[in-house]
Order: C-alpha cells, then structure tokens, then sequence
C-alpha cells in the first residue's frame, strides 16, 4: 500500500512546545483522536467526539473545503463557550485530510 501521497504534516501547538505530526489520510477518524495518541491524556475530548463538551478546543487557521464548515453540535457548543472566532474549532469535528497539510493546531484546552 503507497501511502506517500496521503502523507499529511501538521503541527500541534500545546502550552510547553509544539509538535510536527506525521500522519496519512485514513489514520485517525478526527483531530481529537490524532492528538489524544500523539500528545495527549483522554481527558482532552471528553465526551469522545459528540461535539458537546468543548474540551477538545483547538484554534486552526487555513482550513480549506468540507473541514472549513462546522459539523453537527458544533456551533452550539462554540456558541455555549462565547467562542465566535471562526478560527475557533472542536478538534471532534475537524476530519484529518490534505486540508490539514502544513498548518498549526493551537489546543486551547489544557488538562
Ligand atoms: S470531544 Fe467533546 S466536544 Fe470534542
């Protein structure tokens, strides 16, 4: 299986540092599972991808096509936390494809 041309680099951005993440298209379901086993404890995403808990809030510019639009509670959940920069995301909601290739992932919510 050639999975060089769905190699994608992102790099995640967390409170002591960054990390430049290596992954391919298919490998993680979201964003919130790519940085739970790359970075982080369960606690970040607690209610495990419903788009309901904020836990999970990353702060992306440069998200092009499906992944610019919010999915399913995410506007609600966005508009609960006072969140209305459009740069603002649930990391739940946010699939991992080309869209994500060279740009930063801030995490906002530190545990
Ligand atoms: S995991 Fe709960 S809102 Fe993303």
């Amino acid at each position: 299986m050639n999975l060089t041309g769905n190699r994608i680099f992102v790099t995640i951005v967390y409170t002591s540092g960054e990390l430049l993440v290596e992954t391919f298209r298919g490998e993680y379901r979201d964003l919130k599972c790519l940085i739970q086993d790359r970075l982080y404890s369960e606690e970040f995403g607690q209610c495990g991808g419903m788009g309901k808990c904020g836990t999970c809030l990353v702060e992306i510019s440069g998200l092009t096509g499906e992944a610019a639009s919010l999915k399913r509670n995410e506007a609600t959940t966005l508009d609960r936390l006072a969140s209305c920069r459009p740069e603002v995301r649930l990391a739940c909601q946010v699939p991992v494809d080309s869209s994500l290739s060279n740009l930063f992932v801030k995490i906002l919510s530190d545990h």
